[in-house]
């Protein structure tokens, strides 16, 4: 049955037999044919594209119309400050319920794309991929003891594993449907999976970290963080170590190009509380380019390149962090598509670097959670800040965009072609616009 690009998948649902769409091998084939890769099938779950799994979709709609409960990193600071075993049950349920909320939010989002994207085979990965996780959750009992919150602790812990390797499907897969809807909806699609992926991730994180505070025996914690809240960032040494390691990184990959100097001004002493891993990831990419582009003007020439001038701005609300550089500004071709993920003139090539990935999860920040299962913190962005030089996804911007909104910040770069850019990132303190809500996308 020929099936318009603009139907969604529940009315294509509605409108054929109930019989699987996609089967698994079929799946494993189209994967292959438009990856040149074989897709490793072990990892997905049982196929759920199917109109009879459209029919139970109740238990989805019921979870898919509870709001979720807005949490703030303040919140997150204060709750952890004294732990008891009451607190941590009660963390447990909550995280329980706000998981499957959250995640039938953006079920219910891909249940409403054109069908024609969610047959897309990454598409399709990520759908199974949520529903399966959707389920395991939503199952999992009320958690009444510490041995319960173990159990479930391992549950959570196992579910962000297999998430890994979601944001290079996602991606691809909004590059390879950019032809079947409008890419700036695409755009909001991805930015909201992903924003809410940030939002699970940080719940869970929070309540694993708290978890193992306590059975660690810390129940008051008055140290430099708390979970993940880091209470007291240094802002200009945070800029100095990211440029450390990005400046590292850039010089191995450009041995005959220079990376320039860091002449700080402002509020140079301004400390902050934030989630550290969430900073250092921003600042890590913002540092990267500008690196990246004066090396690769000064490569070969000898020269040494202009100072990179870093602002710092301590105001009531937010901690401003601007970069000056003169490294020769953005291509122009690319201006329009730099906050895109599905469009731009590289986008084709951001598809080929993605497939090309030693393994699909190699580019994602939870990288360290599969070397070590029983790492305490499952999600750092280390692994993305650090990945190798030369591997250019296009990504660095749009994701560092999707980071920054999502605690009340901003991002925004302003080119001077020939000359230099000026990047300012804007970080919310803490507590005051760090709710975080979610939000339908399409
Ligand atoms: N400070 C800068 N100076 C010059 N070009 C830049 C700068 N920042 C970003 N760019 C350009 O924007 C592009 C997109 O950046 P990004 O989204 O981080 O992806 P990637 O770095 O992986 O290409 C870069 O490839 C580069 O061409
Ligand atoms: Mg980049």
């Amino acid at each position: 049955m020929a099936v318009m690009p603009s139907a969604t998948w529940q009315q294509h649902a509605l409108s054929t037999r109930p019989a699987r769409l996609i089967t698994r091998s079929q799946r494993a084939l189209t994967i292959k044919a438009s990856t040149g890769r074989r897709y490793n099938s072990d990892k997905v779950p049982p196929s759920t594209i199917s109109s009879r799994h459209f029919y139970q979709n109740e238990a989805l709609m019921r979870f898919a119309a509870r709001p979720a409960q807005p949490v703030s990193l303040k919140q997150f600071a204060f709750y952890g400050r004294e732990l008891t075993p009451e607190k941590i049950l009660h963390s447990a349920n909550f995280v329980r319920q706000e998981l499957p909320t959250r995640m039938a939010h953006r079920i219910h989002d891909m249940q409403r794309l054109p069908y024609s994207i969610i047959r897309n085979p990454h598409m399709s990965h990520v759908y199974e991929l949520y529903y399966h996780s959707f389920n395991a959750i939503r199952k999992f009992p009320i958690i009444r003891s510490l041995d319960d919150n173990n159990r479930f602790c391992d549950l959570v812990k196992d579910l962000l594993l297999r998430h890994t390797g979601v944001i290079p499907h996602v991606v691809m897969g909004i590059i390879e449907s950019a032809e079947l809807m409008e890419p700036a909806k695409l755009d909001r699609f991805a930015q909201s999976l992903l924003s809410s992926r940030i939002s699970r991730r940080v719940l869970t994180e929070q309540h694993l970290t708290m978890t193992n505070s306590l059975l660690a025996g810390n129940v008051t914690n008055t140290g430099a963080n708390i979970g993940q809240v880091f209470l007291q960032i240094d802002a200009a040494d945070a800029v100095r170590q990211c440029a450390d390691l990005a400046g590292r990184l850039v010089s191995a990959e450009h041995s005959h190009g220079k990376i320039p100097e860091l002449v700080f001004e402002g509020d140079v002493d301004t400390k902050f509380a934030f989630i550290e891993s969430h900073l250092k990831y921003l600042l890590g990419e913002i540092l990267r380019n500008t690196f990246e582009a004066a090396a690769t003007k000064t490569e070969g020439s000898g020269e040494r390149p202009e100072p990179l001038l870093v602002t710092i701005c301590d105001t009531p609300q937010h901690v401003v962090f601007r970069f000056s550089d003169q490294a020769g500004g953005l291509p122009p071709d690319i201006i329009p598509y730099l906050w895109s993920f599905a469009k731009g003139p590289r986008s084709l090539s951001r598809h080929r670097r993605l497939e090309q990935l030693p393994s699909f999860d190699a580019v994602v920040e939870e990288i360290e959670a599969r070397s070590d299962a029983s790492h305490k913190r499952l999600s750092s962005l280390s692994s993305l800040t650090s990945r190798p030089p030369g591997m250019f996804l296009g990504m660095g911007l749009p994701m560092s965009k999707v980071y920054a909104e999502f605690w009340g910040g901003k991002i925004a770069v302003k080119s001077m072609d020939g000359f230099g850019c000026d990047v300012y990132l804007h970080i919310s303190k803490l507590g005051i616009e760090s709710q975080f809500v979610e939000h339908t996308s399409i």
